[in-house]
């Protein structure tokens, strides 16, 4: 098939601050509960390759940024480290804010469209010392961080986002225990979970207001960015597996899509939560709160579907309510090193779902990628990785992603993770997903892997 990008669909690279910055102590950064966690626990990273080296960007931003114009991209996300802009009094760090202030006059200078998200699950340590997003003076303390960042680079940036993934920390931190501080606590969970959307909706009341006093650019833009792929169930559905469907999509998706296209949270999920003890604390004047959480547009990070039936246990081991256990597609096609299954299709049923149910909010595909373990056995004589593979990964999904703009979704542009191999959190750079090598015995020194001439090629020959 022939395959051209359409004319104006946008094609860039995303990456987060805190997996590729490295200098995790340099210009007054404070520490962030990755360094907490590699220092206590260094042997959970992969090969003990802790958060303090992500891929040098803090030195090499200025070679990246013009490799990805290079390649033809024109647009760029990454995330502030809430341990590098601000201090521990909650003032701005003027070297933090300079080397951001860099790194943003380098993306205009190269006509690289930098947007920029003020979360990727990277707390300051000591906020989280304090009780972390259970504790709601740290939800005040992020909307401080998010309105210091509106008014000092205001001017500079049109793209804003208050979150990456928000449903990560409560799930891989508070839920099922797999992150620091490895806590099985569902109701503990809830209380992150919806007190990250507090935040959210009080930094996005903050932008309004930097941008109702002529402090940031006309044409600034906020969004949040999340994981919302619509689950599956097996076919002939139980009732108890579409009642597991209503909760997961419920958790993972309308929670955020509500939130943000029409703010409020669900109310079928609110009720579900009270009957079984899992309702957060709330206080009067929040419901007021989370109407201001209303975005400009959304980026929808897309790896894998997910799948699930009703759960075999009606509880988990703490006695918690569970909504559904994993369901294992028969013909799930599997990306063997990350455990993924790849199902290109999804991200158009993604596209139907927001055009059937949130109509009114445009989209982009904020992440999408491919990790692969050992990719040095994939080198041709020349030195250079042929990652077939993630060609063809990609090309996949942007069929789907082009049909969905045909049927009538609303999605911008795509945004490939991570163009250059970065540091995958306790993964550390077992899965490389780079376009672009990163040679960690060579001073971080970045190759041109076969992916990077092709999306080169395909950027090219988009429509006039
Ligand atoms: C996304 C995150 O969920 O997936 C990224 O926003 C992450 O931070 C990416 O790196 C790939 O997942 P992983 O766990 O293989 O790094």
């Amino acid at each position: 098939m022939e395959r051209k990008i359409p004319k104006n669909f946008f094609i860039g690279a995303a990456m987060s601050g805190p997996q590729t910055e490295g200098a995790w102590k340099t210009g007054g950064r404070l520490e962030s509960i990755w360094d907490t966690w590699s220092q206590e626990r260094i042997s959970d990273f992969y090969n003990k390759v802790g958060s303090y080296v992500g891929n040098n960007f803090y030195e090499k931003y200025e070679e990246d940024i013009r490799l990805m114009k290079s390649l033809g991209l024109d647009s760029f996300r990454t995330s502030m480290q809430w341990s590098r802009l601000m201090d521990e009094n909650e003032k701005m760090n003027p070297e933090g804010a300079e080397f951001y202030h860099k790194v943003i006059r380098c993306a205009e200078d190269e006509k690289i469209e930098l947007f920029m998200n003020l979360y990727h699950f990277d707390m300051p340590a000591y906020l989280f010392r304090k009780g972390g997003w259970e504790n709601r003076e740290v939800v005040e303390a992020y909307v401080n961080y998010a309105r210091t960042a509106f008014r000092e680079f205001g001017k500079e940036i049109r793209y804003w986002f208050t979150f990456n993934e928000p449903i990560v920390e409560p799930d891989q931190r508070y839920r099922n225990g797999f992150w620091y501080p490895f806590l099985k606590d569902a109701k503990r969970g809830m209380q992150v979970q919806y007190h990250i959307s507090l935040a959210h909706a009080l930094a996005v009341r903050e932008f309004r207001k930097a941008k109702e006093e002529g402090l940031m650019r006309e044409d600034a833009q906020i969004g949040l960015i999340n994981c919302f792929a619509p689950p599956y169930t097996r076919e002939n559905p139980t009732p108890e597996d579409l009642e597991a469907l209503r909760m997961e999509d419920g958790i993972n998706n309308r929670w955020w899509l509500d939130l943000v296209a029409e703010g409020h949270l669900p109310e079928d999920v609110l009720k579900t939560l009270s009957e079984c003890g899992l309702m957060p604390e709330t206080r009067p004047g929040d419901e007021e709160i989370l109407k201001e959480g209303i975005v400009d547009w959304l980026g929808f990070n897309y790896y894998h579907p997910s799948r699930i039936q009703a759960p075999a246990e009606k509880t988990d081991e703490n006695g918690y309510p569970k909504f559904s256990d994993p369901y294992v597609w028969p013909e799930a096609k599997m990306n063997i090193w990350r455990g993924w299954e790849i199902y290109p299709k999804g991200i158009y049923d993604f596209g139907m779902k927001m055009k059937n149910e949130y109509p009114n909010l445009k989209f982009f595909v904020s992440e999408n990628g491919m990790g692969v373990e050992h990719e040095d056995r994939f080198r041709n004589e020349a030195g250079e990785i042929q990652d077939d593979y993630r060609i063809e990964f990609v090309s996949e999904h942007l069929d789907w992603i082009f049909k969905s703009i045909e049927d009538g979704a609303q999605c911008l542009g795509y945004h490939y993770w991570g163009l250059i191999d970065n540091w995958s959190w306790n993964n550390a750079f077992k899965n490389r997903y780079g376009m672009v090598e990163v040679d960690l015995m060579g001073n971080y020194q970045r190759k041109l892997k076969k992916s990077a001439g092709w999306i080169k090629q395909l950027i090219e020959e988009r429509e006039k």
